[in-house]
């Protein structure tokens, strides 16, 4: 399963980048308000720059025509630019036409597994169900994954990658990457929790203080 970062923040995707991990990045509106103002299309080409993978740009147009015009100037701006289109009948006809320029989509906020198989039958190149917000409906945000994982599974034209989104701590990695998602795009603080656990930093303690007592003797 492969890594991509959630945030349009640069400082975190140049310090996950340099880790070694990333495979893209996902924003969406709120998250390029979160950078004070600053302009969307110097934020998108930038973090193009930084990861040679998906970097996915939301569109806001509520109509497929409005989003295939944005559709078309977000991805002219890079080569590594995907559009960001709603689980919605005008998404699905956005999708289906920026395909047939060549532009791949990324179909967000999935809630059903329906939506899953008519995104990937109009073209979409990723579908993202959102597990931490159906989790926080009181339904297992996992089980979706599984489904949609089942149904792509069983059809071979289907080439559309399932991205875990919406993802809250580091055990929803695992267990996205257990239920079948082919990518988990995940928040800067939970790959860094990710990473800690207190048996390493003993781990490591240990391992100094007998190198220390090995010199010393
Ligand atoms: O990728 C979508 C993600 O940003 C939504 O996350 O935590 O706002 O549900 P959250």
């Amino acid at each position: 399963m492969e890594i991509y970062l959630d945030t349009a923040n640069l400082a975190e995707i140049r310090e996950a980048a340099s880790w070694g991990i990333l495979s893209g990045v996902t924003t969406n509106p709120t998250l390029i308000a979160r950078e004070h103002g600053a302009d969307f299309k110097a934020i998108i080409t930038e973090i193009a720059e930084l990861v040679d993978g998906p970097i996915s740009a939301e569109t806001i147009s509520l109509d497929a025509e409005g989003m295939v015009r944005e559709g078309l100037e977000y991805a002219s701006w890079h080569s590594n630019v995907i559009i960001k289109v709603p689980s919605t009948t005008e998404g699905l006809r956005a999708v289906n036409q920026l395909a047939w320029h060549g532009i791949r989509c990324n179909v967000t906020l999935c809630f059903n597994a329906v939506q899953a198989l008519l995104a990937a039958r109009a073209g979409a190149f990723i579908i993202s169900p959102f597990v931490g917000r159906v989790d926080d409906t009181g339904v297992d945000g996992m089980a979706l994954i599984r489904e949609i994982a089942g149904i792509y599974r069983q059809d071979r034209e289907i080439t559309t990658k399932i991205l875990a989104a919406s993802i809250r701590h580091p055990r929803h990695i695992v267990e996205a990457a257990l239920a079948g998602a082919d990518i988990a795009t995940c928040p800067f603080k939970v790959l860094q929790q990710a990473m800690r656990h207190p048996l390493t930093d003993r781990g490591i303690e240990q391992f100094l203080a007998d190198w220390k007592s090995r010199s010393a003797s």
